[in-house]
């Protein structure tokens, strides 16, 4: 794939390829011309005191992502879309899902909303007074109905490639898109934690592959894909990958500085990432031996058998 030798720009042009602007996000937009994006994607902060955020009551906090929605659907193009990425503020132990909570921001501006995409990982906190949470979703919002969806772009491999219709005009003819399937509203990325090839210092970035797909499926080469939370730069990095514009803006210098470094790196080809299409790794199919039990094979370990024997009985129903 030809990536141009871009430069980064810290102001918006319509003529730059990215822009990345160091300062609170409500300033970068207010110098930003109507309909300029075509795509809005962003993990804003979730309120829960992380160490980039100060933590609101909710009020304030909702009050706060409502003048930021507001500005990104001016400047949003009117075959945009904007996909918002969230999980749950945690309020003294009890949840509420920040979509829930969001959502009527986007209703009042009488945007859309065609999937909300739920994102199942599988490693996170272990929770002991509740289930533990692993997954998040990202709310897709167009302007109007007449969107770009690119479905072509993003299909995958079926399950059963080879199926044959088997009665009707068609019979014996292959009955799947030869493209793959619809990626469906569910979708499985591991998220980037410490043995993630595109892990950062920052705490909670995106996968690259969930704004790729975004990307790929919500606008066309040289679009504008804006992240107003932009973090370690991924939704830029997304968007140079497959030839369209990505402007941010972050507050942090230090997340800015590892942002720039991470675009100027995907133009160089040398970015470490785990590509698209990588199947989800199976311990179990990669002979891990951790996935044996110890207690199941080991006689000798009393401790986690005395548990073992103990836990048997507790759920016996003879
Ligand atoms: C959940 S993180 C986003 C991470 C990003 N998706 C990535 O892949 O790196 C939210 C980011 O928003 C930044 N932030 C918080 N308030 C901001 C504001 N008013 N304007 C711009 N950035 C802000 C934080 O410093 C933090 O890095």
């Amino acid at each position: 794939m030809f990536i141009e030798n871009i430069t980064i720009a810290p102001r918006f042009s319509p003529k730059e390829r990215a822009v990345i602007y160091q300062g609170d996000c409500l300033k970068f937009l207010k110098d930003i011309p109507d309909g300029s994006f075509q795509l809005i994607v962003t993990s804003p902060p979730y309120n829960i005191g992380k160490k980039y955020e100060e933590k609101l009551h909710l009020d304030q906090y909702i009050q706060q992502q409502r003048s930021v929605i507001t500005e990104c659907y001016r400047v949003l193009r009117s075959t945009g879309s904007i996909c918002w990425q969230v999980g749950n503020y945690v309020d003294k132990s009890s949840i509420i899902p920040l979509d829930t909570i969001l959502y009527p921001i986007f209703s009042d501006l009488n945007m859309k909303m065609r999937n909300r995409i739920v994102w199942h990982f599988e490693h996170g906190l272990h929770a002991s007074k509740r289930f533990s949470g692993r997954y998040e979703t990202i709310m897709w919002f167009t302007k109007t109905d007449d969107y770009v969806f690119n479905l072509d772009n993003v299909r995958v491999p079926q399950k059963y490639p080879g199926k044959k219709y088997f009665k009707g005009p068609k019979v014996g003819q292959y009955s799947s898109n030869p493209l793959g399937k619809n990626p469906s509203d569910l979708w499985i990325f591991p998220n980037v934690k410490s043995n993630h090839p595109e892990k950062t210092v920052h705490p909670c970035q995106f996968p690259i592959e969930l704004v790729e797909r975004l990307v790929l499926a919500l606008t066309n080469q040289d679009d504008w894909v804006f992240d107003p939370f932009l973090g370690v730069g991924t939704t830029t990095v997304a968007a140079i990958l497959r030839n369209r514009r990505g402007a941010g803006a972050e507050v942090l210098a230090e997340y800015v500085k590892i942002a720039k470094e991470r675009v100027k790196m995907t133009v160089a080809g040398t970015l470490p990432r785990r590509p698209m299409q990588r199947p989800v790794f199976d311990p179990k199919d990669a002979g891990s031996h951790l996935t044996t039990a110890p207690w199941l094979t080991n006689t000798s370990d009393g401790g986690q058998m005395v548990l073992l024997d103990k836990l048997k009985r507790k759920y016996s129903t003879d």
